[in-house]
């Protein structure tokens, strides 16, 4: 029997070249193997405000972005996560189950609370309990994430755990899928912080997928380096070049040695030139696809048929949770 394998994206700022590779990508190439799932993680978008004309139109060129690098409906179950209820229940019931110390050690939270002060909504901290109840509904086994979803993987699979001991097995327990190349995309101008979503739109260090390719090339020149010259992959000492070489590898689904190998003797202008052509193929190929769809009523009717099915299977398994937990009459 095939393995499950789910992921989400939030509907929130603008999608980047490293949530595609990051976690898209993977997802893609994994979806015929698996019984799969792919859903917009909305009701994790509003765990802060957003406005609701906004949001609404984030989701559909979401939806359009899904499909256009790849995402299959005759494959994999694609829908919008509030339109399935049973996420809301079961992230209930999972909440219910936490303690307030595993949430307060989140790495995500704690960031985000340091910039939000004491203001910070309760959606912001319960947030990890939703997502692992997104994952445990389906009994998904294969969660294809960049690596700053890692913790969260690991909070569901405790939290799993935790209910199969109280109620005996109900649910099968997470792995996550993290790419070994590509699973935290750098910001060109900043090579130590990741390439972030939340990003404004002509924020030199990021490539959003929607950007005009003329924009991403010049971006890509204008990447942070160093001054060695050498198109060599050095994490940590040279950030800014392992990171075009990582974009590159990943782009052309080749390893990080070829890349060293065809481009070590390259100037970084010359370097920078090759990372910005593959860029432009893949963008101007996604592009053409994007539009088709946002532009299709196709759109809304993919979205329904993938969230009726989506919940035929949360259904069924919600009613298996509640007779386990002895609630259901
Ligand atoms: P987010 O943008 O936080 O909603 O993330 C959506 C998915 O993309 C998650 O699986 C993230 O781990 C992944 N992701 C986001 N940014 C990056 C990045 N810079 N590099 C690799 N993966 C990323
Ligand atoms: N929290 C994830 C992110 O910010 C999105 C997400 C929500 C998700 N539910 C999920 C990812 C379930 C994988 C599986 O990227």
């Amino acid at each position: 029997m095939k393995k499950t394998m789910i992921t989400g994206v939030q509907p929130t700022g603008n999608f980047t070249l490293g949530n595609y590779i990051g976690a898209i990508k993977n997802f893609v190439s994994l979806q015929e193997q698996h019984d799969s799932f792919i859903f917009i993680a909305d009701l994790h978008g509003l765990t802060t405000y957003q406005e609701p004309k906004k949001i609404n139109k984030i989701i559909l060129d979401l939806a359009a972005i899904y499909l256009a690098c790849g995402v299959d409906p005759k494959h994999t179950k694609f829908f919008v996560q509030s339109s399935v209820n049973e996420h809301s229940v079961l992230g209930f019931l999972v909440a219910f189950q936490c303690r307030v110390g595993e949430l307060s050690r989140m790495t995500q939270y704690k960031s985000k609370k340091a910039k939000a002060g004491n203001s910070v909504d309760l959606g912001l901290f319960i947030y990890p309990t939703l997502m692992a109840a997104d994952i445990l509904l389906y009994d998904a086994e294969v969660v294809p994430v960049g690596s700053d979803q890692k913790q969260h993987i690991e909070i569901t699979r405790d939290l799993g755990e935790r209910l199969n001991k109280r109620y005996g097995e109900i649910f099968k327990l997470p792995e996550y899928y993290i790419p070994e190349n590509g699973h935290r995309i750098m910001d060109l101008q900043n090579p130590t912080e990741k390439m972030s979503k939340s990003a404004p739109l002509d924020d030199k260090g990021t490539i959003f997928v929607l950007d005009d390719v003329k924009t991403t090339r010049k971006k890509i020149m204008s990447a942070v380096t160093d001054s060695d010259n050498k198109v060599k992959y050095d994490e940590k000492n040279k950030p800014g070049i392992s990171n075009l070489i990582t974009i590159l590898a990943t782009l052309r689904d080749c390893s990080i040695k070829e890349v060293e190998k065809e481009f070590g003797d390259c100037n970084y202008g010359v370097f920078k030139e090759k990372v910005a052509d593959e860029v432009e193929k893949f963008l101007l190929n996604f592009q053409a696809k994007y539009q088709k769809y946002r532009e299709s009523e196709e759109l809304i009717t993919i979205l329904h048929e993938g969230a009726k099915a989506a919940e035929a299977r949360a259904q069924k398994k919600l009613d298996f949770i509640k007779e386990k937990m002895g609630i259901a009459i």
